[in-house]
């Protein structure tokens, strides 16, 4: 049933991992769910998913690096649902090698068109929408690597950083219309993403199990934040706030740390 009174999210990224699970979790929520992503045929899969369970959802193939294709989106989901509530800003990837060894166009470029602008142009086409309805709460997902810079994360960083600055200033702006603007900077999550990265690890240093996340702990903080009328920044888990202290305030020691235990050991020195 397509109830107008049911709220609608937008989830790019819903044909994998955190999109996927949000897109569950919100969908049994009550949520009519925009399904957003390249892979038409997964987000059909999800679709029947989710209308089985008696939600609603709209699968929408999309690349959000295409400024056509985003627009598509937006008329797709105002045509089928006539208002949007919620944009989950969740596509993303990245690519973990040294600076001088991603390729410039697919790594370099493609990370920042996907991971940043992509977020950029698609927020910008559903403001008119909320600012009109004088409601909705953009959310968007930056990553720990938004506070913390680690070495050989240097363009997905700059992306995951520049999600933060986007997020702070446009919660800013839009608040005065009711419009809420968050943002959430995960640690590890188990998903498809690490095999994507590239990364070759010497020192096989990733997230130690106790703190990585499942895509549905990530997808409970996506309900979380969509029925709380209140903008927040999230660090998860919260034991990362632990790690973003010192950065911030012993950066050096930092410093210090990750170039003994990580790029002397990466780098064979
Ligand atoms: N996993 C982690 O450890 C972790 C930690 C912190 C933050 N994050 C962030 O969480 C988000 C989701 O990642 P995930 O872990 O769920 O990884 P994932 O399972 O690899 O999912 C990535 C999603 O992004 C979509 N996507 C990639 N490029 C796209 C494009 N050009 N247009 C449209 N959709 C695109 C993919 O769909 P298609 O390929 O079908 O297009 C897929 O649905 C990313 O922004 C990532 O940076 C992940």
């Amino acid at each position: 049933m397509n109830n107008p009174a049911q709220p609608v999210a937008i989830i790019t990224g819903a044909s994998s991992g955190i999109g996927e699970a949000a897109a569950r979790v919100l969908g049994r929520a009550g949520y009519r769910v925009v399904l957003a992503a390249r892979r038409l045929d997964r987000l059909e899969v999800l679709q029947g998913e989710i209308e089985a369970a008696g939600g609603k959802a709209l699968p929408v193939e999309t690349d959000v690096s295409n400024l056509e294709s985003l627009k598509n989106l937006i008329k797709r989901t105002l045509e089928a649902y006539g208002r949007i509530d919620v944009l989950f800003n969740n596509a993303g990837f990245g690519r973990f090698k040294w600076l001088e060894e991603l390729d410039p166009a697919k790594d370099i470029a493609g990370q920042i068109e996907v991971n940043l602008t992509g977020v950029i142009q698609l927020t910008s086409l559903v403001l008119p929408t909320m600012i009109q309805q004088k409601s909705g709460h953009i959310i968007n997902m930056a990553s720990m690597a938004g506070y913390v810079a680690t070495p050989t994360y240097t363009v997905y960083a700059a992306t995951k950083h520049g999600l933060r600055g986007f997020t702070d200033a446009l919660r800013r702006e839009v608040g005065i219309w009711g419009v809420r603007v968050s943002a959430l900077y995960p640690g590890g999550v188990s998903t498809e993403f690490g095999s994507h990265t590239g990364a070759e690890r010497k020192t096989g240093i990733t997230t130690p199990k106790a703190l990585l996340l499942t895509p549905e702990d990530v997808g409970n903080w996506v309900l979380r934040l969509a029925q709380n009328n209140r903008s927040r920044n999230v660090p998860l888990p919260w034991v990362s706030w632990l790690g973003i202290w010192l950065n911030r305030f012993f950066p050096g020691l930092n410093d210090w740390i990750i170039e003994r235990t990580f790029t002397k050991p990466e780098r064979g020195l």
